[in-house]
């Protein structure tokens, strides 16, 4: 059974240990363990079932501390992660020695991370390790934005839950890789739009995994899904198409007053797409534990971070 608490010292004597543990950050939660220790490392993708070759983030407290783990840091991206960090950013950068071919599923580059979260940030400068962090979801499930969600599925399998309350973002870090000539490529939106990466770097383009093993994230299509059936289009069609009588609703902006105020949610009546981002992963767990028969839900705008939230809501509905 898992402790949730705020206990930084409890936390650090699990991790020393070879514990993996619960840990907040900013985006998800993330399932962490000593990124050095490969048996801690193996701990983290038996806890999560996660296969051994969707490599792993690796968590620092500083630029300082994370240019230990690399062994090129080019110049656009030092200028994101002086940007950038602390937050949610993750670059790939070519792997120093000390990084093992687990973290990584046998790939040069190794994907860092300075997380922007008080407790974590307090947590991670105390150790003189990095931790290696998935998010601390069971594979292909949603990720958690609460302690809590954390110990929902994965009580028994961690012995203790930092808590630093819902996360403020709500969807996993940007991931941004190098083209040998240097171009910024992104892996996987998340918590760092389009526009802002631009405005630092210039135009950035979204790349498809290359290899044989996914180097992207949720390449599979179960990933981020409910376990209800959940259907993306425009929420009124849906509504009429679907005439079952348990329906769930996730909108963006609008309420629907046909339906049960208790199978809706509203990710954000304001209509802001960080609002929306931070309630998206909550909102999709809500639903899921109503019992539904279906859930309908719709797209958002496509600026800012919408096209992150878009990307989530497909890979929901491309599990059914
Ligand atoms: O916000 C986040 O990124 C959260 C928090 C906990 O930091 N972590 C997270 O980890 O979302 P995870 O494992 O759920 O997703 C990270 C993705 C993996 O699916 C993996 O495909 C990709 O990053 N990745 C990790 N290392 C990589 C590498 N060396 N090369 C290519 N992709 C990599
Ligand atoms: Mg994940």
């Amino acid at each position: 059974m898992a402790n949730i608490g705020t206990n930084i010292a409890e936390a650090i004597s699990f991790l020393q240990a070879g514990d993996v543990i619960g840990m907040p950050t900013e985006t998800v939660y993330g399932l962490a363990g000593n990124a050095l220790d490969p048996d801690a490392v193996l701990r983290i993708f038996s806890t999560k079932n996660r296969p051994q070759f969707n490599p792993l983030i690796v968590h620092g407290s500083s630029v300082e501390q994370i240019t230990n783990w690399v062994r090129d840091f080019p110049e656009p991206a030092r200028k994101l992660a002086e940007h950038f960090w602390p937050g949610p950013l993750t670059l790939l950068l070519p792997r120093s020695n000390a990084i093992h071919d687990l973290l990584t599923a046998g790939s040069d580059r190794v994907a860092v991370r300075v997380p922007n979260h008080p407790i974590t940030q307090k947590l991670l400068s105390q150790l003189d390790f990095p931790l290696a962090a998935p998010s601390a979801n069971p594979f292909g499930y949603i990720s958690p934005t609460t302690a809590q969600h954390v110990a929902d599925q994965l009580d028994d399998a961690v012995p203790y839950i930092l808590d630093g309350g819902p996360c403020t973002v709500g969807l996993e870090s940007t991931i941004v890789g190098f083209a040998p000539d240097g171009t910024p490529e992104v892996l996987r939106f998340g918590g760092i739009s389009r526009e802002e990466l631009e405005a630092v770097v210039g135009p950035v383009q979204k790349v498809a995994p290359v290899s044989a093993q996914p180097e992207a994230p949720g390449r599979l299509s179960s990933h981020y899904a409910p376990t209800t059936p959940f259907v993306l289009g425009k929420i009124p069609d849906l509504l009429q198409q679907y005439s079952v009588e348990k329906i769930g609703i996730l909108s963006f902006q609008t309420a629907y007053t046909t339906a049960v105020s208790e199978h809706q949610v509203i990710l954000s009546e304001a209509g802001n797409l960080q609002e929306a981002a931070r309630n998206l992963f909550g909102a999709m767990r809500h639903l899921d534990q109503l019992g539904l028969d279906i859930i309908v839900a719709e797209h958002v705008p496509t600026h800012g971070l919408g096209p992150a939230i878009n990307d989530r809501l497909n890979r929901a509905a491309a599990a059914h």
